[in-house]
């Protein structure tokens, strides 16, 4: 079963429980929280304060995206904020392995996250440490922005490594996914689309989600998710 994350990054940040409301209500099982420092990546968006804030709105799991540099150093405040799901760039942890334990001792489910330029391989030893593994298909920091379709070898890659290894980790996908190139992210091994624009840009939000899951042809796609092998 695909499941939708919508992305708030895109939403009225001044009726963001509205929104919330909107696509809870629609069925969204995943709220995703785009956090952005202005360092890692040069926006700078929300922090534990909001998230605290809208907790007290409603149910669904909070997807907490750290787009910050040295997130060890905030573990502790977003999950007093409410997350379910801390998701940190391996590129923004210098201990990638420690931090990622950090998160599961504090007994919530940990993520890890590859910019589009990161190979697949740099998150092969840690798989066995997380619960998701967010294959970014746009560079960080902005929503709205094309999908970049070599991505879904990635995906594939990461589906056949999680299935030969038989870890139940989800893959989450994220950036420019629409009902265009859902499918075939869906098709190469995806277990949950983010969407922002596609959601909230979309006059009916509830509308926009639905759509992300209507059947269509499969733009692209040359890929396969069999596990690798040696030559790969
Ligand atoms: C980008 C964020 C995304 C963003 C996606 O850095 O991580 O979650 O909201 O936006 P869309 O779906 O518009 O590409
Ligand atoms: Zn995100």
């Amino acid at each position: 079963m695909i499941k939708i994350a919508p992305s708030i990054l895109s939403a009225d940040f001044a009726r963001l429980a509205e929104s919330v409301k909107k696509v809870e209500g629609a069925g969204a099982p995943y709220l995703h929280i785009d956090v952005m420092d202005g360092h890692f990546v040069p926006n700078i968006t929300i922090g534990p304060p909001v998230i605290a804030a809208l907790r007290r709105y409603t149910d669904m799991v909070f997807d907490v995206h750290l787009m910050v540099a040295a997130p060890e150093r905030y573990l502790a405040d977003f999950i007093a904020a409410g997350a379910n799901i801390l998701t940190v760039h391996t590129e923004a942890c210098v201990h990638l392995h420690r931090t990622l334990a950090a998160i599961r001792e504090q007994g919530i489910r940990a993520g890890v996250a590859l910019n589009p330029g990161t190979p697949p391989q740099a998150v092969e030893y840690v798989l066995d440490l997380v619960d998701l593994v967010l294959v970014m298909t746009v560079n960080p920091g902005l929503g709205g922005q094309r999908f970049i379709p070599e991505m879904l070898k990635k995906i594939a890659y990461l589906r056949g490594i999680l299935n030969s290894k038989g870890i139940k980790a989800e893959i989450e996908v994220d950036g420019g996914i629409n009902p265009e190139t859902a499918p075939a992210v869906i098709e190469a091994g995806a277990d949950v689309l983010v969407a922002g624009s596609a959601v909230f840009l979309s006059e009916n939000p509830a509308e926009g989600l639905k759509r992300l899951l209507e059947p269509r042809e499969i733009a692209g796609g040359d890929f396969n998710n069999q596990p690798p092998t040696s030559d790969d």
